[in-house]
């Protein structure tokens, strides 16, 4: 079991390195502190409550573009490449990287702030995942055309 003391330095590659700063330029669409409960006895975060705060996190544009519900279809990959504690601060980035009739695909990115210290900052989770817009029925509904939607930039 990995805890923040007995973790191993960090190497050297130059992905693991990289970056030691959030992303310039970009808000994050959560910002979450795993508690002890989210954690096992060693502090180290589960898997699965870091894919919920994704999925919920990556539902965000995909709700924006489809301008109503939508649903999670497929997670498509999805990569924890570094391990989370309890007392990271997280930030959950996401962003459309596809859109089809129906359906949105989003990736996100997890940047975990050590110990809260904005200075020591690991990309720790990396996925992707489709949403599909649904009407009240739940079925498949057609986008809206970009030119509907009501932006706030
Ligand atoms: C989401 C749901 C309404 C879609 O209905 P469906 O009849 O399965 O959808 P379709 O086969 O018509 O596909 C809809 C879209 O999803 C895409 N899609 C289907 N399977 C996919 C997969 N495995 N990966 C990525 N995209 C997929 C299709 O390509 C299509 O996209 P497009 O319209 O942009 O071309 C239905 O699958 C559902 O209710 N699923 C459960 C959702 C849910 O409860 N999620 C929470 C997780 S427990």
């Amino acid at each position: 079991m990995t805890t923040p003391q007995n973790a191993p330095a960090t190497p050297s590659t130059p992905d693991a390195a990289a970056p030691t700063r959030l992303p310039q330029g970009k808000m994050p669409e959560l910002r979450v502190m795993p508690a002890p409960s989210d954690a096992n006895v060693y502090g180290d975060v589960f898997g699965g409550w870091i894919m919920a705060q994704v999925d919920v996190a990556g539902s965000l544009p995909a709700t924006r573009r489809a301008n109503g519900r939508v649903a999670t279809i497929a997670v498509n990959s999805f990569l924890f490449k570094q391990p989370v504690f309890v007392g990271d601060l997280l930030s959950f980035y996401a962003e459309i990287v596809k859109v089809g009739k129906t359906s949105i695909t989003v990736c996100v990115e997890v940047y975990a702030e050590r110990n809260r210290l904005q200075a020591d900052v690991v990309k720790v989770t990396e996925a992707q995942l489709t949403y599909v817009a649904t009407g009240p029925d739940r079925k498949p509904r057609q986008l809206p055309p970009l030119d509907s939607l009501i932006t706030h930039e």
